[in-house]
């Protein structure tokens, strides 16, 4: 045997585990056993049966039939890259994250890029909204900003998050179609929930189908606080903006990509990044306090709407720099758990319900897919600052503390104890006051207006595919009842942008508006548009 390298060890909780790999010459099993023969199973005689006792062919076997772990719920399909982020305009006044306010300093980072509704098989340049995860190692712990690359989102309340999915993904008897484009059960849904549709023009515009991830903004979507050193809150929205500009290829583009090489976009990431073109964006934020909150035309707790720069105008902060390819795609780019509950000290949530119930989901839906509640060992997750505590155990547990005191208070162990109010995490202490009920907000019913600016704010190509892509979309869909749905919606945001798109579906029965009520039930109960289809 060879001497194992430093660079076959990783170390956990003060001790050296020897994983595969390095430069160990020789093939051994996984408990270090040198292999004589790779090449030939081991038989009762030549042509006879395969001996149980082979222990090396059962290992290989068994390692194999495992190395599938579920995909993703939803972003399934993703590429990352690790890389830098560099602070060039201090936030102190703000916040007191360090991340925010040491200027110069450089942050460890790993950034992955997904689509959606695809699995991950799925082809890169399928129509769908991009998701857009920043895990940044800050010393003062993780923080991750686990956005899209659209500033707005479908639904008000994570209530409604698996009906989203279920409806977008593929249908449960059919398996098809995988993406979020043309079908009855996105559109079904779509239709009959008001509050898409400002994500819904977003998703038809030509952000869906960018050039590159390289090419797309990313948006942290929820209003989230920044607290300063006395404990001051203020509101901040993250965006990050590409060096390269936003750019999208066209749908009939799209189309022959995704036949041609449905791994367009992963490649053009893996590519730059070897040849040196390190992909770049500059970190902005919308900084606003609570005067302007209640001044504003929206509720800021309502992710299907934007801040317009025109009001609070983008300051640039700093930038991200990705440039070091994956060494493993399995271990990094699979592996790798984004949760929103992620925040350092300096950096709050809201009560923005869709953020709220995200901080359930992701830490859930990892403890299955990462299989048990120790993938925060696994290097791609693990913070690169000192951490410690008393959890222990488990499935994968890599740590091996001594002694005996795995609680506090402890008077075996006098270190045991030590917590830092003044440094550690503390929540904001927001009071809150009302009647604890299942009602949405009113400041969260117009679901029109930001659609209908956004509409207007492209330039007429823009507007045209739009327009096209819905055509294109509903033209997919099969029930009636669901396109004239869709298109009564639509007269909400423009009656003439309905009756381009009710022409190109050759759709020629009068429109008719669509309740505006943001309950879907409600309307459905009481909505003349619903009894006039039944009919
Ligand atoms: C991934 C839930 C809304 C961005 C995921 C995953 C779940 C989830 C379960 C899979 C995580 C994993 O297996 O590691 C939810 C729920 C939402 C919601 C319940 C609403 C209630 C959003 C929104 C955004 C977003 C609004 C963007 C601001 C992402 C991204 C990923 C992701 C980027 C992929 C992270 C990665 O690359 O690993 N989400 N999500 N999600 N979500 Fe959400």
């Amino acid at each position: 045997h060879a001497e194992t390298s430093p660079a076959d060890l990783i170390g956990s909780g003060g001790e050296l585990h020897q994983v595969s790999g390095g430069s160990h010459p020789q093939m051994t099993t996984n408990q270090g056993v040198v292999i004589a023969d790779d090449e030939n199973s081991l038989r009762a005689n030549p042509r006879g049966p395969t001996l149980l006792e082979d222990v090396s062919l059962l290992e290989k076997l068994q390692h194999f039939n495992h190395e599938r772990i579920p995909e993703r719920v939803v972003h399934a399909r993703g590429a990352a890259a690790h890389g830098y982020f560099e602070l060039t305009d201090s936030l102190a006044e703000f916040s007191k994250a360090k991340v925010l306010t040491e200027v110069g300093v450089r942050t460890p980072l790993f950034t992955r890029f997904s689509t959606v509704a695809g699995n991950a098989g799925s082809a890169d340049t399928a129509r769908d909204v991009r998701g857009f995860a920043v895990k940044l190692y800050t010393s003062e712990g993780n923080w991750d900003l686990v956005g899209n690359n659209i500033p707005v989102f479908f639904i008000q309340d994570a209530i409604k998050f698996p009906d989203l999915i279920h409806a977008a993904k593929q249908e449960p008897d059919r398996g098809f179609p995988q993406a979020q484009t043309a079908h009855d059960t996105f559109w079904d849904w779509a239709s009959l929930t008001p509050e898409s549709t400002h994500m819904l023009m977003w998703i038809m515009s030509d952000r869906t189908i960018p050039r590159s991830f390289r090419m797309m903004e990313g948006f942290g979507v929820h209003s989230f606080r920044l607290i300063n050193h006395a404990g001051a809150s203020t509101y901040v929205k993250f965006h990050w903006r590409p060096a390269l500009g936003s750019q999208a290829v066209v749908w009939d583009e799209a189309l022959k990509i995704s036949g041609g090489d449905p791994d367009f976009h992963r490649r053009d990431l893996w590519d730059s990044i070897e040849q040196g073109a390190f992909p770049k964006w500059e970190l902005g934020v919308q900084l606003f306090d609570e005067a302007f909150a209640d001044s504003f035309d929206f509720d800021i707790l309502d992710s299907t709407k934007l801040i317009p720069e025109e009001l609070v105008p983008l300051r640039v902060i700093g930038h991200m720099v990705l440039d070091r390819n994956p060494d493993n795609y399995f271990s990094e780019t699979e592996q790798v758990a984004f949760c929103t509950t992620h925040v350092i000290p300096g950096i709050d949530f809201t009560n923005d319900p869709l953020l709220q119930g995200r901080n359930q989901s992701y830490l859930d839906t990892q403890l299955s897919r990462l299989g048990g509640p120790n993938f925060a060992q696994l290097p791609i997750n693990a913070p690169r600052c000192p951490m410690r505590n008393f959890q222990r155990d488990g499935h994968m547990q890599m740590g091996t503390p001594k002694g005996r005191v795995s609680y506090s208070p402890s008077s075996l162990s006098p270190t045991t104890e030590r917590q830092d109010p003044v440094n550690g995490f503390v929540s904001f202490p927001a009071q809150e006051s009302g009647d604890k009920m299942r009602v949405r907000s009113e400041t969260f019913a117009d679901h029109y207006s930001q659609a209908r600016q956004f509409f207007f704010s492209q330039t007429e190509p823009e507007q045209n595919h739009i327009v096209s892509a819905f055509i294109f979309e509903l033209s997919k869909v099969e029930t009636e009842a669901v396109r004239t749905m869709m298109l009564s919606r639509l007269v909400n945001v423009d009656e003439m942008l309905a009756k381009r798109i009710a022409e190109g579906l050759g759709h020629d029965a009068p429109l008719v508006a669509a309740p505006t009520k943001f309950a879907a039930r409600t309307d459905l109960a009481t909505s003349p548009m619903l009894s006039m289809l039944a009919k």
